[in-house]
């Protein structure tokens, strides 16, 4: 029997390429999508079963989990990318990105778990960010999405893991999935961060494009749901390795400053 694996957000970019590669694997293979009828033969991947899902819809995710049979793999890709300072951040923005980076996640997740407990396997993968490990100006609410995103699952491990569930994160660098063309983008009317904004934004878009390909993130989402005792945290892409590094051996001012001048503010 196949195992059944469950990728939200599998119509583009990171989700497609993970589901692609579980299915090519021998996973019957669930999709989300808010829209599956409008995702064109050119964009479906054969041997995905594409099933509607709006993680900021109440209704939406009850209707998706209660037509769900037992699922072993659960990766939680689906996500909004947000920017904008945070003091002109819409409150009905910031609690929309939370519903759909976070709260829709955990309702899933809490809903899988028990069936993988009783089954004595389950992975459950987060689809977090780097920059929840560096957070950048004006990504606040982004990064405070997957740093909430990270905790839970992090925490959650010590109590499944005896169960042979394991929750894990998996955060990507730059990915150039065109994720960046669908970001939402918030900055007040005369705001004193317009030109600091502009200038963060065309650095932002430039190293996205520059960005690994999903595939290459496919590929550490299978490795970590096929290892035997997945880590907590895989991070790839954006120099991971040298990133963490730094980030152990410097004092965390020194690696503010860094960023800052990555992204061209003078701080
Ligand atoms: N690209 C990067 O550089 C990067 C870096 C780090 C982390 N990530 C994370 O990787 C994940 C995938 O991003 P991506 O780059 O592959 O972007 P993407 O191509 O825009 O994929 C986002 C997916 O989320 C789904 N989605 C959007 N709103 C939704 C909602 N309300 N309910 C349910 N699903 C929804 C979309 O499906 P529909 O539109 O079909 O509903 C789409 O398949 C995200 O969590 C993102 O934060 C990306």
């Amino acid at each position: 029997m196949s195992r059944v694996a469950v990728v939200t957000g599998a119509s583009s970019g990171i989700g497609k390429a993970t589901a692609a590669a579980l299915a090519g694997r021998g996973y019957r293979v669930i999709g989300t999508s808010r829209k599956p009828d409008s995702i064109g033969p050119d964009a479906t991947v054969t041997g995905i079963e594409y099933r509607a899902l709006d993680l900021t819809d109440a209704v939406s995710i009850d209707t998706f989990l209660a037509e769900l049979g037992p699922v072993d793999v659960l990766v939680n890709n689906a996500g909004e990318s947000q920017a904008g300072p945070l003091a002109e951040l819409p409150g009905d923005a910031v609690e929309r990105l939370f519903r759909l980076n976070v709260l829709g996640p955990i309702t899933l997740t809490k809903a899988v778990v028990p069936g993988m407990r009783e089954r004595g396997y389950g992975r459950v993968v987060m689809v977090g960010s780097m920059l929840a490990s560096f957070p950048m100006p004006y990504r606040s609410s982004y990064v405070a999405s997957k740093a909430a995103l990270r905790g839970f699952a992090t925490a959650a491990r010590f109590e499944e893991s005896p169960f042979g569930v394991w929750l894990t994160t998996v955060e990507p660098g730059q990915v150039d999935s065109g994720l960046r063309e669908r970001r939402t983008k918030y900055i007040a009317e005369g705001s004193c961060h317009a030109a600091d904004f502009s200038t963060f934004m065309t650095e932002l878009d430039a190293k996205q494009a520059k960005g690994i390909a999903p595939d290459t993130v496919a590929s550490c989402i299978v490795d970590a749901i096929e290892a035997d005792r997945p880590r907590p945290l895989y991070a790839v892409g954006s120099n991971a390795p040298v990133m963490f590094a730094v980030r152990r051996l410097l004092p965390r001012t020194i690696v503010e400053r860094l960023i800052a001048r990555a992204y061209g503010m003078s701080r």
